[in-house]
């Protein structure tokens, strides 16, 4: 596998260090070993999988390339996962960049011209890539080919020139900001979504497997409901709570450490920790529920409008706390429920029923 400075990026732009953070940390460089690397270790999601298992038999009867690949979710779901098993899968080279490390056309066209017939082009973060770029892929895509300007002024030329064939694998946490000529290059597109607590529950299991952790079936079923459907999250969490059962236990991770663990680390049963409550508060005490702008909730709870947009509300949304409407961000009645404090609170304040 060739690395181009993405991996380094991934590090640069966490904002964030905390437990349930989706976002790649510097301790999940661990996560390496915990990574499958065919399509049988790679758990959940079982549509997306017969699905490419197909693509990818099929491509390789005919002895071609992979169609190109958009995968879209949220951070820690398993996007550069997939697109290794894929080069895997394929017999094939990967090769894998970033979308903000590719700065100028001669960047993108010197990779373009080097690739192997047939191997993996990773491009992560596809939604930041430059649209003179941009444009320059769309030939490569669909003629395999690229346009290169020879020379200057009245003496300029343009010059064609050939590409091996390849798979482009286009990866982003943002569905909504790539271009629609991008996207519909694209023949073969991914959405994965945030796992079930059972899909999390074999994760956790195999990497226990993998990581020599003893844990009862009760603990990993506690800790899958607190992963909020991310595989980044348990696997992170489940390598403190293995601190937790050695310093505090007998070496085995059981229901009652993954209480204390959690609760020391400030996650609640429902994986939601303090910024979540936060933001959930903020929308009720200051807006009235919502609806709210993303820019002045940002400001409100004193938090990046990129990682409230990413990381929070992806999961607030999914699990009923929160809704996108075109005019905010709204709470729902689960979020009253979660608080403690009852719907229509404005209403009780106003009788001096609350605080
Ligand atoms: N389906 C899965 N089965 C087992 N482990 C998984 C699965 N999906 C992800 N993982 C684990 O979660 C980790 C994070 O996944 P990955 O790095 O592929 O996420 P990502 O979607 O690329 O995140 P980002 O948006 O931050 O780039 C992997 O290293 C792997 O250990
Ligand atoms: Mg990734």
């Amino acid at each position: 596998m060739i690395y181009d400075k993405a991996d380094e990026m991934e590090i640069e732009e966490a904002p964030l260090s905390r437990p349930v953070d989706a976002v790649f940390q510097e301790e999940d460089r661990q996560e390496n070993i915990l990574r499958p690397k065919y399509l049988g270790d790679f758990q959940g999601q079982q549509s997306i999988k017969d699905n490419l298992s197909v693509f990818i038999k099929a491509a390789r009867d005919r002895g071609d390339a992979l169609d190109h690949t958009f995968i879209v979710g949220p951070p820690g779901l398993g996007k550069t996962t997939l697109a290794s098993i894929i080069a895997n899968e394929m017999h094939s080279e990967i090769r894998m960049t970033s979308a903000p490390a590719l700065d100028k056309p001669k960047d993108l066209a010197g990779i373009l011209t080097n690739v192997a017939e047939n191997s993996v082009f990773f491009i992560d973060e596809i939604h930041r890539l430059k649209p003179a770029l941009e444009e320059m892929l769309y030939i490569a895509m669909e003629d395999f080919e690229i346009d290169w300007v020879i020379g200057q002024g009245p003496a300029a030329r343009t010059m064609r020139v050939p590409l091996p064939h390849f798979t482009l694998i286009g990866a982003t946490t943002k569905a909504g900001s790539v271009s629609s000529p991008l996207a519909s290059r694209f023949g073969i597109n991914i959405h994965i979504d945030f796992y079930s607590p059972e899909e999390l529950a074999t994760i956790i299991a195999r990497s226990a497997r993998i990581l020599e952790t003893k844990i009862t079936p009760d603990a990993v079923m506690a800790l899958a409901r607190c992963s909020r459907g991310t595989p980044r999250i348990a696997n992170r969490l489940l390598r403190r709570l293995r601190d937790f059962a050695s310093v505090l236990g007998d070496g085995t991770v059981t229901e009652a450490i993954v209480t204390e663990g959690l609760g020391r680390l400030g996650i609640d049963e429902n994986g939601l920790e303090k910024m979540d409550r936060n933001i959930l508060r903020t929308i009720i005490d200051f807006y009235d529920g919502g609806p709210v702008g993303a820019d002045t909730l940002s400001i409100s709870v004193g938090e990046a409008v990129e990682s409230l947009e990413d990381y929070y509300e992806p999961y607030l949304i999914q699990q009923g706390y929160l809704k996108r409407t075109q005019r905010g961000r709204c709470v729902t009645g689960k979020a009253y429920e979660l608080l403690g404090i009852r719907n229509g609170r404005k209403a009780d304040a106003d009788q001096g029923l609350l605080f």
